[in-house]
């Protein structure tokens, strides 16, 4: 982090260092490192350290508060760490994938432009802000089922659900584990289809070698405390595409035309120069709209602790992926896979794992819910697949959808798969009492349910 010596504007010493300093006695001295060993063990959880909490306090030293340099610099930074041509930050994940699909919406795409009516195929086994911009774009989502150990989309009802109305496949690299992106690109290449990939729990996955979200047209990301960095709420777009970037800005600020930065003004160095639209010749270009826009612009203190814990991601990421192969390990070194089905890696993947996903087997007497139940109150975290089978959630009633295939999968998700943490704060210690605890109440329900039977 670049600690500024001197005020910006008037060139005199600000102090920056003695606040820095005292920061730095009260992250030392208030602080705990390590997460209790004795207390709940969070399913997520943020690793804010003391280089993290600077960087957030120089942006507010700096007072510019809306995106600034941090947010420049932060955007660089990660469009290198992601191997793309530019990345956008914004307010959240959501976010991102609202500007992603509203992108492929832009009548500046002409022709290509996805219009309401048009299909995007998806899964219904996920989180739910992957597939509302479809909806409320007015475009038709098309759900085909999942593999219950990948948790990724089956790729063969991917083909034989494209028809002369699909534009686009919006997919997310579920709990960190690409999904067949051969495949899938291959699938977009033949019919001429739009690509999302919501790559918002997979920071850092790999497939074939290459970063996840490099394959498609546009890529998204999630900066809230449960994923692998963290700026308190906030997202990202990123793509090679510069089309996009241009279409993305404009969306994300207002809709305007105008790229300045904010504070500055003409960079265009023609300001008062255009003719668009049926507006007078020479109206200022400022306020000049091109796209139907939001304002979903992030602020500088995001971007210096997300920048601060960009320096962090392949640390993050190697805990990552040491949590989840002792947990799979251990689950079957202990004979747990028995009643489970375990979470495998797609085939030519290097998942940067969000989460350890298990799904009772069918005709194992194992109820989904006891066990969960049973975790929390032994003081362990889990998570369901998120919405488990979006359609059967209220918000989808009465929404135009098709549906060609049984979700089978999806509805066995829903019904019996629930996911223990990996996060980097997790040591061996909490993950072996997350095991432990696992253990015990797999073979108390195990037996409860047998007898009763009997
Ligand atoms: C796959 C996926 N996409 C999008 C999001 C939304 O991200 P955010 O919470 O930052 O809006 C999430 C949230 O966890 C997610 O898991």
């Amino acid at each position: 982090m670049e600690v500024k010596k001197e005020n910006s504007r008037t060139g005199i010493g600000d102090g920056r260092e003695g606040v820095h300093a005292a920061v730095g006695d009260f992250f030392l001295a208030n602080v705990k490192s390590g997460l209790a060993l004795d207390g709940y063990i969070p399913v997520t959880g943020k690793i804010i350290e003391q280089d993290d909490l600077h960087a957030m306090v120089e942006a507010c030293l700096d007072m510019w508060l809306t995106a600034g340099r941090f947010a420049k610099q932060f955007e660089r930074e990660l469009a290198q760490k992601v191997g793309a041509r530019w990345s956008r930050m914004t307010v959240s994940g959501s976010a991102a994938n609202l500007l992603s699909f509203a992108a492929l919406t832009s009548p500046s795409l002409g022709k290509r432009a996805v219009r309401p009516g048009d299909e995007v195929i998806t899964v219904a086994a996920g989180f739910p802000t992957t597939v509302s911009p479809i909806v409320q774009h007015g475009c038709v989502p098309v759900f085909v089922d999942v593999d219950l150990q990948t948790h990724n989309v089956l790729v063969d009802q991917v083909s034989s659900a494209v028809t002369s109305k699909t534009r686009a496949i919006v997919l997310a690299h579920t709990l960190g584990n690409p999904f067949d992106l051969d495949s899938i690109s291959e699938i977009c290449r033949k019919h001429d289809l739009f690509l999302i990939e919501d790559s918002c729990d997979a920071l850092g996955a790999t497939y074939d070698g290459r970063p996840v979200g490099t394959f498609g047209d546009l890529s998204t990301l999630s900066f809230y405390p449960a994923h692998h960095i963290c700026t308190g709420e906030g997202g990202a777009v990123f793509s090679s595409k510069p089309q996009f970037m241009k279409i993305v800005e404009s969306l994300r600020d207002w809709g305007r035309d105008c790229w300045c930065d904010p504070g500055k003004d003409n960079t265009c160095k023609k300001r008062f120069e255009w003719q668009l639209g049926d507006l007078p010749e020479g109206y200022d270009h400022k306020y000049i709209y091109s796209h139907l826009g939001y304002n979903l612009k992030a602020t500088d203190i995001q971007a210096a602790l997300g920048l601060s814990q960009l320096q962090k991601l392949d640390r993050f990421v190697t805990s990552r992926r040491e949590n989840h192969n002792y947990l799979d390990q251990q689950i079957k070194l202990r004979g747990l896979n028995e009643f489970f089905l375990t979470p495998e890696a797609t085939a030519k993947s290097d998942p940067s794992w969000f989460g350890y996903l298990l799904t009772v087997r069918e005709n194992v007497p194992l109820s989904r819910r006891e066990l969960v139940k049973s975790l929390e109150e032994k003081g362990i975290g889990t998570r369901q697949l998120f919405a488990g089978n979006l359609i059967r959630q209220p918000a989808f009633k009465g929404v135009d959808y098709r549906v060609p295939f049984e979700l089978k999968n999806t509805d066995h998700v829903m019904a019996s798969s629930f996911w223990l943490g990996v996060w980097p704060g997790l040591t061996k210690l909490h993950l072996d009492r997350i095991l432990d605890s696992l253990e015990s109440v797999v073979r108390n329900s195990l037996d409860k349910n047998r007898s009763l039977k009997r």
